[in-house]
């Protein structure tokens, strides 16, 4: 074996988006007999591998022909104590908050219940190919602190912050603004920018938040470098109306947010599904990112997506899973159910493979402000790196041995790909997840 100072040559079909295809012709990048070159926990070099390996004839070659490599998947929006109400189908967002998600989310006060549901809930991140998520935590200090412990262990990145509510969810749930600010301050001490942690400042929605409870958001961001924030946005009618209700003095339902300042770059909004003209506008000028969430907007029946509308107004647009109004923590599937939705949606936008995968990789990286570190294979970057390869006698592994472009690779990779197909996951370089074998736990 060559030593690591040689670094590692991975070989096989790869494909990465280190351009915008919403903006930029051509944005694909991929190679049939490719070559991915890590050093250190970084990306070295990647293209066509013959030529790599020529130029690093000492590198070690991992001959992994016969699947695919991507850059590590990007969560943008999901909520760790809901990992165990997926399923729960039938009703709107108000009553789906209030039946299902609240009365689980108040069983974070447990923190042993809240270990164990950490535990599973970075798994299945992992096992689905999503290297860094940007995650809801609870409204408890401790549950939220056994997210961080336990995305510390799987070494993921993960981003997220105590939820923050002082009203109309249940008593049991709500914190003072005063001990939201203490129990925030003392978890970004703890966790941010630890290792690959990052703390974000997390008003669960205007309806459960006071005034007093945004100011103590903007006043966080005011006294530590680098937080990230997110929060939702125009995701049900009924909730625009109360909002609306709850803030007569604001214009629209983003205006609550600015006031406070809670938005810009590093600044993840969930949803969108309702906005006006001008908050499109106000998005796109302030570098805000919307988190797509269009199995969540489907299955709570929150409405259809206006994904041309974002684009065209210059809004930064992401993909997040919302686990669990969500459906699953599969971004091959989310990306999927975008295209099918937009396939169908009046003035829909038709995704292509290149789009789906910028939107499930470096759009997550951007909205995260990490993209100078991660979401692509450009060198210097981390080897954050997704594995595919279908088990035999699956409908993809059919699929995939006929393909003749890597389009058409990538496109049945996102339509049928799900965590059977999920073989290896790398987090700079390191394997934090291989299928059937427990990592690093
Ligand atoms: N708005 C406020 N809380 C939530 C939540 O948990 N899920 C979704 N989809 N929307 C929300
Ligand atoms: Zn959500």
């Amino acid at each position: 074996m060559s030593p690591p100072e040689w670094g590692e040559l991975l070989r096989a079909p790869l494909f990465h988006t280190p351009r915008n295809p919403f903006v930029h012709d051509r944005a694909l990048e991929s190679h049939w007999d490719g070559g991915l070159l890590m050093r250190d926990g970084r990306v070295v070099a990647c293209g066509d591998f013959e030529t790599i390996r020529a130029a690093n004839p000492k590198a070690a070659t991992i001959d992994l022909r016969g699947g695919f490599l991507m850059p590590g998947l990007i969560d943008t929006h999901i909520h760790f104590p809901q990992l165990r109400v997926l399923g729960n189908l039938g009703r709107s967002l108000l009553d789906w908050l209030e039946d299902c998600a609240l009365p689980e989310e108040a069983r974070m006060a447990d923190e042993s219940h809240a270990r164990k549901v950490a535990h599973g809930f970075v798994h299945a991140l992992a096992s689905h190919g999503t290297t860094t998520a940007l995650v809801f935590g609870a409204h408890f200090a401790a549950a939220t602190a056994a997210l961080f412990e336990a995305g510390r262990a799987s070494g993921l990145r993960i981003a997220s912050g105590l939820v923050m509510s002082d009203r109309r969810l249940r008593p049991e749930l709500h914190q003072s603004p005063d001990s939201a600010y203490h129990d925030s301050s003392e978890l970004i001490r703890c966790f941010h920018r630890r290792g690959r942690l990052l703390y974000a400042v997390t008003p669960r929605f205007a309806l459960s938040t006071s005034e007093a409870m945004l100011e103590v958001c903007q006043t966080l961001r005011s006294e530590h470098e680098g937080l990230r924030f997110q929060t939702h946005l125009n995701e049900n009618p009924r909730e625009i109306a109360e909002v609306a209700k709850l803030f007569p003095w604001a214009s629209d339902y983003l205006a609550v947010y600015e006031r406070f300042g809670l938005g810009g770059r590093g600044a993840v909004m969930a949803h969108n599904v309702h906005p006006t003209a001008s908050e499109l506008e106000r998005l796109a000028a302030e570098g805000t990112t919307v988190a797509h969430c269009p199995c969540s907007n489907a299955a709570l029946g929150s409405g259809l997506f206006g994904l041309k509308r974002h684009v065209r107004a210059g809004v930064r647009v992401a993909l997040g899973t919302d686990v669990g109004g969500g459906t699953g923590f599969g971004l091959f599937k989310e990306a999927l159910q975008a295209y099918l939705l937009q396939r169908i949606a009046p003035e829909g936008a038709l995704l292509d493979a290149a789009q789906m995968l910028y939107l499930a990789t470096r759009a997550g990286a951007e909205a995260l402000g990490l993209e100078e570190e991660i979401g692509d294979f450009e060198p210097g970057k981390a080897a954050d790196v997704v594995y595919i390869r279908p088990p035999v006698e699956t409908p993809l592994a059919a699929v995939l041995e006929r393909t003749e472009t890597p389009e058409q690779a990538l496109s049945a990779i996102f339509t049928l790909a799900g965590a059977e197909s999920v073989q290896e996951v790398r987090v700079e370089g390191s394997i934090v997840y291989r299928l059937n074998q427990a990592i690093g736990q």
